[in-house]
């Protein structure tokens, strides 16, 4: 049967894919297993998650599993103290770990740096002393404006290991942005590089953070700590900047790690929320590190031989929780590459998994419609027989492109696993694991100790098969702990809009058999190649045009991305459409909030719908 033929009469099919025979032998947790796990945590929550924190070291054990006098402020691991990066780096360096590979890093221009599980723990200390040098201390801030670099990963680790928290900007952000940011955040040292290499250009990163704090929008900040990495020319202002490399070259390649509460904060991220105005979600060192070390090790089946690659960027949650914190947690080994999947052409990945030999690789929906449009050439290029479990996360995974994957990348050896979860979340939520019965399309059945359901409007259970809305109804380790800013009113929208639930934002069904459908965002969010992105942050980059008068922003379906955004404007009095104000907005989109955000269309108008209440429609554009 040819490759046509397979896909064809696949996609007719309501296809299911049991697990191979050798899986449900190797596996480290097996469906009886699975079985027993779910049993437990349905019976007593808190014994399952203990018996998950049992495996990581802690300062002072908790008081408590999970405090629930205040929900829906639920505090984990209550009383207790320890230290992510300890758990990360210092307990690996007491085992046979200490000279395996935690890091394989690898250049778009073809160079490659590695770090040993010893070389990493020397690095990040060493520029722990650094940020302590220039005044960091437990509690402060640091944002981190950085692409995929080892030292993305060693400054996310510095802090933390000294009790400060991180908040990444993506790279891909713009200057004015990561100015909203740093406002935002008030860091006490920025973290950022010279210029990295993307599609065959260097982008010149510096250059942003000068413009974001041209007139000091940071009452505390200090320092700009920069690192070389493309060598251009960049500003330095000796009052304020300073290299890296002088930084961490007399530093001491030991630091002890800060003993915090299992409470405080360990990183800021924000997400686009239904306000439009993004959120400042805060995770913090003891649940998150229990809830994404269990996911990690469970989901990914992580044997001791294995090589893990996310192709996600550090600058989103799924590079915090996968790529950096969950593989290192659990002392494996974690791949990142800097660049473009395209460049310098389309089998660029596959190069790198074959060369690494690469075992486990999680990457997004966008990722693999990318590829695809390449056909099965590029992948067959390449050996990819190392690989022997696949994953995705970030949007609806749609089956034309999950059976694509099953086929072209895993050689249908390999279980795709379609994992469902958010910046909320920290640790992936609704997943098969590795023995799950899958179905293309769908994200399975909730993760252990994970009580997930789709409910109407007022919080009843919906028939299975019909849509609504997706809520989990209990406290799980990973859930943000803490806001920054209006924490009364980011509390309120998750979990008082269904009272008693945490709502998740998302539209779902159930099927027979009790799996989850994810089928795209029930708020005013897009999701442009899995980024989360406001309608309103968008209608905002349009209206600060001087000839735009309203804007409203829905989205529309793409066949690579997902979704991009399409805009209705109207406009001042005065001014007319044309090709170059056309031209214009998209530009002016473009720099207010970053190249990733697109806007495929804009329509002019003489006014659009609105409600009695002055709101705008966005129901009938579109
Ligand atoms: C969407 C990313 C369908 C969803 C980890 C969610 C998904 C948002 C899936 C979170 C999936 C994530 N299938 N949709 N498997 N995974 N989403 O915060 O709309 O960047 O609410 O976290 O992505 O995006 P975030």
């Amino acid at each position: 049967m040819d490759h046509k033929e397979t896909l064809d009469s696949l996609l007719h099919e309501e296809r299911v894919f049991r697990p191979l025979p050798q899986m449900l032998i190797e596996a480290g947790v097996n469906p009886q297993d699975l079985r027993a796990a779910r049993e437990l945590a349905e019976v007593d929550l808190c014994s399952y998650w203990e018996e998950a924190a049992e495996e990581l070291d802690w300062f002072k054990k908790w008081e408590q599993v999970c405090d629930i006098s205040d929900a829906p402020n639920y505090r984990w691991f209550s009383g207790a103290r320890c230290n992510i990066v300890y758990n990360a780096l210092d307990r690996h360096i007491e085992t046979v770990n200490k000279n395996r590979l935690a890091l394989i890093w690898e250049g778009e221009p073809g160079d490659s740096r590695q770090y040993t599980y010893y070389e990493l723990y020397r690095a990040v200390n060493r520029f722990a002393n650094g940020l302590k040098a220039l005044g960091v201390g437990k509690g402060d801030r640091v944002v981190l404006y950085m692409p995929q670099l080892p030292e993305t990963v060693i400054a996310m680790l510095a802090c933390a290991r000294i009790g400060a928290v991180h908040s990444m900007v993506f790279s891909g952000f713009s200057a004015r942005l990561l100015r909203e940011r740093v406002r935002e955040v008030d860091p006490r040292v920025v973290v950022t590089v010279d210029g990295f290499y993307r599609n065959g250009q260097v982008i010149r990163l510096k250059e942003e953070v000068d413009r974001a704090l041209l007139d000091d929008p940071a009452q505390n900040l200090e320092s700009v700590v920069v690192v070389h990495r493309a060598n251009v020319d960049v500003n330095m202002d000796s009052a304020r900047d300073c290299w890296y490399e002088d930084l961490v070259r007399h530093e001491r390649p030991h630091a002890p790690a800060e003993i915090m509460a299992a409470d405080d904060p360990l990183f800021i991220m924000h997400t686009s929320g239904t306000t439009g105005k993004p959120k400042g979600l805060v995770h913090s060192h003891g649940g998150y590190m229990v809830g994404v070390h269990r996911t990690f090790k469970w989901v990914f089946d992580l044997k001791p031989t294995d090589i893990f690659w996310c192709s996600a960027d550090p600058g989103w949650i799924t590079g915090h929780s996968y790529l950096v914190y969950g593989p290192l947690l659990a002392g494996t080994t974690t791949v990142m590459y800097e660049g473009h999947s395209l460049y310098p052409q389309a089998d660029r990945l596959w190069n790198i998994v074959s060369k690494y030999g690469v075992t486990i690789f999680y990457t997004s929906p966008t990722q693999i419609r990318t590829l695809m449009r390449f056909g099965h050439r590029y992948p067959e290029q390449h050996d990819l027989s190392s690989l022997r479990i696949l994953g995705a996360v970030g949007e609806p995974f749609n089956t034309e492109a999950w059976l694509w994957m099953y086929e072209n990348i895993g050689k249908g050896q390999c279980p795709v696993l379609d994992t469902w979860w958010q910046t909320e979340t920290g640790m992936i939520m609704i997943s098969p694991l590795p023995v799950s019965v899958l179905k293309p399309g769908s994200v399975t059945r909730p993760l252990p100790g994970i009580d997930a359901d789709v409910v109407d409007a007022e919080g009843n259970p919906v028939p299975d098969g019909k849509g609504g809305l997706l809520v989990i109804k209990k406290p799980w380790p990973a859930m943000f702990s803490d806001v920054i800013g209006d924490r009364e009113e980011v509390m309120a929208h998750y979990w008082k809009r269904i009272p008693g639930m945490f709502y998740a934002g998302d539209v779902a069904r159930k099927d027979e058999d009790g799996y989850f459908w994810i089928q795209g965002r029930a708020d005013d969010v897009l999701n442009i190649s899995g980024h989360r992105i406001g309608t309103a942050e968008v209608e905002c980059a349009l209206t600060k045009h001087p000839q735009v008068a309203e804007a409203a922003v829905v989205g529309v379906v793409d066949k690579i991305k997902g979704q991009v955004a399409k805009a209705y404007v109207t406009l001042n009095h005065g001014f007319v459409e044309s090709d170059d104000l056309h031209r214009e907005l998209k530009e002016q989109v473009r720099r207010e909030l970053g190249p990733i955000v697109i806007v495929r269309s804009i329509e002019f108008r003489d006014e659009l719908p609105k409600t009695s209440s002055g709101k705008i429609k966005r129901t009938e554009l579109g």
